[in-house]
């Protein structure tokens, strides 16, 4: 997608043709600033700062990371040990540890040598198949739009819209908001009520700065707004993404998208969640009992972090002193709140059916 302009990927190999480029996420939306990796050791540290986020972003850059470690060492050893170290970094979203095993599939029968070009390879093609696949998400979503756009001839058709699931959410075009980019694209009027998503606010500083790029009429709200929009009639859909969809078609996703979920059911307002295959988890099925949820560092959610006036960008305490805090930064969505899931294969029921009606494939995989 174009940053004023040019067109950029959240994930590329650099033109010296090894190291990897990312843009720095900490620093939406205030600087747009390009960060060069090097290392596994780089790349685990942009993957637990969030300078890169986004469950399949996440993935894309660890594997990556596992062809900038092989380049010093392609033994069988560092192969293992470098997939096991980067498949910790994060623990919710399912497809880091999807990119990472598809890297060791491909790579252990590779022999030592020729293992840092397939290694490239191979990431090269988890980008580029996600690239493809959020296209195609875009694509089974915009039904969806067009119909509610069509009861209400002349009138923008309100989305609310969880977190950041847009193109640096993903390698490119994203999750729900391609979704939303197509049905923009396509001339349907659309405006999105973006949730600010605290404590990192990834809504009001990504969602909002992605939005406002690429021309999409958008609003951002509090956390606490949506249930009284939906109340009043404000909100035609709520489009999300998620880090994780079980068997049963349970779905993590950013702290609050249940709250969210819960208001759109109690007011009969629809509420879809996008996915690509790679945050699929049919080895689980009950989503609140089996899937870990991140703890994050208290003092996100006791501090904000702006811009003044004058341009610096300060961390400042929002909390009473002395305060203690607490982070859950992901919370599970039973599959029964879920009006029906939107995959690169098409639209489907939040249930172990619907899932198998469009992955068959997975119907032996054990749960
Ligand atoms: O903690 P983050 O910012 O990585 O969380 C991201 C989300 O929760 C997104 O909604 C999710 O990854 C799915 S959309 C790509």
């Amino acid at each position: 997608m174009n940053i004023d302009g040019v067109a950029y990927r959240s994930v590329w190999v650099d033109e010296d043709g090894w190291s990897v480029r990312i843009l720095d996420q900490t620093r939406l939306p205030w600087t747009v600033d390009i960060l060069r990796l090097t290392d596994e050791q780089q790349v685990a540290h942009a993957i637990k700062s969030m300078q890169v986020r986004g469950a399949p972003l996440i993935g894309a850059v660890a594997a990556y990371g596992l062809a900038l470690a092989l380049r010093r060492d392609a033994s069988d050893a560092a192969l293992e040990s470098v997939a096991a170290m980067l498949g910790e970094t994060r623990p919710t979203a399912i497809n880091l540890r999807w990119a990472l095993a598809r890297m060791l599939a491909e790579l252990r029968p590779v022999p030592a040598e020729a293992r840092v070009k397939a290694a490239y390879a191979a990431a090269g093609a988890i980008a580029e198949d996600d690239v493809e696949t959020c296209r195609s998400i875009g694509q089974h979503g915009l039904p969806l739009i067009q119909e509610i756009a069509a009861r209400k001839p002349g009138k923008a058709v309100n989305i609310l819209t969880h977190c950041n699931t847009g193109w640096i959410a993903t390698v490119d075009y994203g999750t729900a908001l391609s979704v939303i980019y197509q049905a923009h694209d396509a001339g349907i009027p659309v405006h999105v009520w973006v949730d600010e998503t605290r404590p990192r606010n990834q809504g009001s500083a990504l969602t909002a700065w992605e939005l406002g790029k690429h021309g999409v009429p958008h609003t951002v709200i509090a956390d606490n707004a949506g249930g009284h929009l939906m109340q009043h009639g404000e909100v035609d859909i709520v489009l999300v993404g998620t880090d994780r969809v079980t068997r049963n078609g349970d779905v993590a996703n950013k702290i609050g998208t249940y709250l969210k979920a819960l208001a759109a059911h109690d007011n009969n307002v629809p509420f879809w969640v996008a996915l690509p295959h790679s945050t699929l988890d049919m080895s689980v099925r009950d989503g609140l009992r089996e899937i870990p949820i991140e703890e994050r560092a208290a003092e996100e959610v006791l501090n904000v972090t702006g811009q003044t006036a004058d341009g610096a960008v300060v961390t400042v305490r929002t909390a009473a002193p002395g305060s203690a805090g607490a982070n859950p930064a992901f919370d599970v969505t039973p599959a029964r709140l879920v009006t029906g899931l939107i995959t690169e294969r098409g639209r489907c029921e939040a249930s172990e059916a619907g899932l198998l009606g469009l992955y068959p494939e997975f119907a032996a995989k054990a749960a």
